[in-house]
């Protein structure tokens, strides 16, 4: 694919999006991230927050405006071309974790690898090195050990299935890191604590940010906080 250099990691110019059959515009004339930067992006309930997550990781298509990410911009991949980029260079945590219940939480960080053939490599060059990495990532974020191997994913609390969730978009360290609202079934002091690990995970690979919460109290993590919402609710606005 295009070599990358040194571009933005994420750019977005004259950027609009209109749901079909609604009048509510999302509109970003200038967003950027640097490489490496922790973005906070918060706002109301309906103010287009994982509307916005959706277009930077290519899930969605701009009506106006150009996404960019690495220096490629999307309008020039195919569907199936967007997914393969989205699967090497961006991890994704959604709010309700997507994880795969029955499997253990080793096999579903795992997953990251079967996804992105890049990722794998620099995970480990063996199956056995990118477990131990994976082994590794969930003791970083906090996943007690006696949980990683042999439990069912799906009967880990919520706080557990978490790291999980971030353990797998964290593997191969990608270059950006999506987060949609994870923290927001925890309580106040879990947030931190795990938002601390988070991050720490994300220096280590020098992955760049971009965290959605309606929790203000969670903007001084981050490098920047961005505001959608603050407009009048016929315009979705940065
Ligand atoms: N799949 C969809 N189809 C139609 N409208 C949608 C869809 N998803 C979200 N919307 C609308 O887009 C607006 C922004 O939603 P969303 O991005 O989910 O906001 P937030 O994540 O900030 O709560 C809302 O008015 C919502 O109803
Ligand atoms: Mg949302």
């Amino acid at each position: 694919m295009i070599p990358y250099g040194d571009a933005p990691l994420v750019s977005c110019r004259g950027l609009q999006f209109k749901w079909p059959g609604s009048e509510a515009m999302l509109s970003m004339d200038d967003f950027a991230v640097a490489p490496g930067e922790r973005m906070f992006l918060c706002g109301p309930s309906g103010s287009g927050k994982s509307t916005l997550l959706g277009l930077l990781s290519g899930v969605l298509r701009a009506t106006h405006g150009e996404v960019t990410v690495l220096g490629v911009p999307f309008s020039a991949l195919s569907a199936s071309q967007r997914d393969h980029f989205r699967a090497e260079h961006l991890g994704y945590v959604f709010q309700q974790f997507n994880l795969l219940p029955f499997l253990s939480p080793v096999e579903n960080v795992l997953l990251g690898c079967a996804w992105s053939p890049a990722r794998a490599t620099r995970a480990g060059t063996t199956q056995q090195a990118q477990r131990a990495e994976a082994v590794r990532l969930l003791d970083s974020l906090g996943l007690v050990a006696q949980l990683v191997e042999r439990s069912r994913t799906g009967n880990l609390s919520v706080g557990q299935q978490q790291r999980v969730a971030v353990a797998r978009a964290l593997i191969g360290g990608p270059q950006l890191l999506i987060a949609d609202e994870p923290t927001s079934a925890l309580d106040a002091d879990n947030r931190d604590a795990f938002l601390r690990l988070l991050l720490a995970e994300c220096t280590r690979h020098g992955t760049g940010v971009v965290f959605v919460s309606h929790d203000m109290n969670l903007a001084r993590h981050f490098d920047r906080a961005v505001s959608l919402g603050d407009r009048p609710p016929s315009q979705m606005v940065a």
